[in-house]
């Protein structure tokens, strides 16, 4: 995992790297040496990410950028185009696009919370393409990216190296990575959160010990990898909010060797070490924290990214689904593939949900049933893999989401008809 204590080195080219100093006076065969500062210089060790880019020409040298007008589903906090919904929402997988649409100008914003200028809160896409960014760059100068794909793989190529990317993994670009996004078939679709916070770090484990959940060694960095390629490209940025665009007339993917503690990963969630009960009850979700982006307040986070895998379900005398409830945290829930315990039907794979702060929730009818009804036999959720993106800011979704034709206006529908619960009073209560 990138971050503290883990110091990556790689070299494309047999001593392209300094030894010793970051920028000698001459790099190895005439590099350039580019620092690229992921956390304030100052800020502490444990927190501070950096890296050195040796390559073969100066990130610098290009034109001004002009403001690109195209990805114009793509929004950022703070978002205001409609008033904030205390609504449980819900909707159908995004459909696929029928003109040709790459990442960047397939990425569809959900809804989102805090503001890009003072570096708080996330913002969710999700993205459906038919396309590969041909020609094209992109870097994110708002936040740092975290790519869940749903469906169809991808080919990601970034200035550390490259990798592919298939679902039921997840990727984490920093902040300023320039990369490209290649598709490996004819389309892909999946989710981004954009996190404008602290960057993704592993949780805490408390109690839990010194091994459990997402595991540090599964992460995978890139190792350096790059093209000597003149050919125009489209280097496309997003700051503050806006996308802007330039011409460079190489590839910027020139990187030699690298090395430092800001780097992309790649985790394969079928690595995650799920914990849970063996006696009663279920614990809070948080049991299934994958990554976190911590706020300001200690144990209160900006974004818990959290899954929901494969693993037996063993709890006895128990209510085993999700239970109702109301939480202070807000959540955004998605599904990568199979069917979610609390649901019956109507959150597919693709799909999306939405209850913010306070909204009641929790499992539909025909799950409630079911459950109550169960024989408590150890069983096993199998080829399954829903997530949640959970915050203490609330979401505040877009037009285009609760506008869209995707959109499920009947939701509530799922909690009506629960049966009142029936208390007969005897003689003795009278
Ligand atoms: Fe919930």
């Amino acid at each position: 995992m990138p971050g503290f204590g883990n110091h990556f080195v790689s070299e494309a080219v047999p001593g392209a790297l300094p030894v010793g100093r970051n920028s000698p006076q001459v790099v190895p065969f005439g590099l350039y040496a580019e620092q690229l500062s992921g956390t304030a210089f100052t800020a502490p060790r444990a927190e501070n990410r950096r890296s050195w880019l040796y390559r073969l020409r100066p990130a610098a040298q290009h034109p001004a950028y002009r403001p690109y007008d195209r990805a114009s589903r793509l929004a950022s906090g703070p978002l205001h185009d409609m008033p904030p919904s205390p609504n449980r929402l819900r909707w159908n997988p995004l459909p696929l696009p029928t003109e040709p649409t790459d990442f960047v100008d397939g990425l569809v914003t959900y809804c989102g919370n805090g503001d890009v200028a003072t570096a708080v809160g996330f913002a969710v896409h999700l993205y459906a393409c038919n396309r590969s960014m041909d020609g094209r760059a992109f870097f994110n100068a708002d936040g740092e990216m975290l790519i869940v794909p749903q469906e169809g793989a991808l080919d990601i190529v970034t200035e550390m190296g490259r990798f592919a990317l298939e679902p039921l993994q997840i990727a984490v670009i920093p902040r300023g990575v320039r990369f490209r996004v290649g598709l490996c078939g004819k389309t892909a679709r999946g989710y981004v959160c954009e996190n404008y916070g602290a960057p993704f770090r592993l949780p805490d484990l408390g109690p839990i010990g010194s091994n459990g959940l997402a595991n540090p060694r599964d992460f995978e960095t890139p190792t350096a990898w790059f093209e000597d390629v003149d050919a125009p490209v489209e280097l496309i940025q997003k700051f503050q909010g806006g996308l802007w665009a330039t011409r460079l007339r190489h590839s910027p993917f020139d990187v030699v060797g690298w090395h430092g503690n800001l780097a992309p990963c790649r985790y394969d969630l079928r690595r995650f070490n799920t914990i849970n009960s063996v006696s009663y009850d279920h614990p809070d979700p948080s049991i299934f924290t994958v990554l976190t982006s911590p706020s300001d307040t200690p144990g209160t986070a900006n974004c818990d990214f959290v899954i929901f895998p494969p693993r037996w379900v063993v709890a006895e005398e128990t209510f085993r689904p999700p239970w109702f409830h109301r939480n202070i945290m807000s959540e955004f829930m998605g599904l990568i593939t199979g069917a979610y315990d609390a649901k019956a039907g109507g959150f597919a794979p693709g799909g999306a949900s939405l209850h913010n702060q306070m909204a009641s929730h929790g499992p539909d009818r025909a799950s409630y049933e079911a459950a109550i009804a169960a024989t408590l036999a150890p069983h096993r959720i199998e080829a399954s893999m829903a997530f949640m993106f959970e915050s203490r800011f609330p979401f505040r979704p877009t037009r285009i989401a609760l506008e869209a034709d995707f959109a499920q206006p009947d939701y509530d529908d799922c909690w009506d008809g629960f049966r009142k619960a029936q208390i007969e009073f005897g003689e003795d209560a009278a």
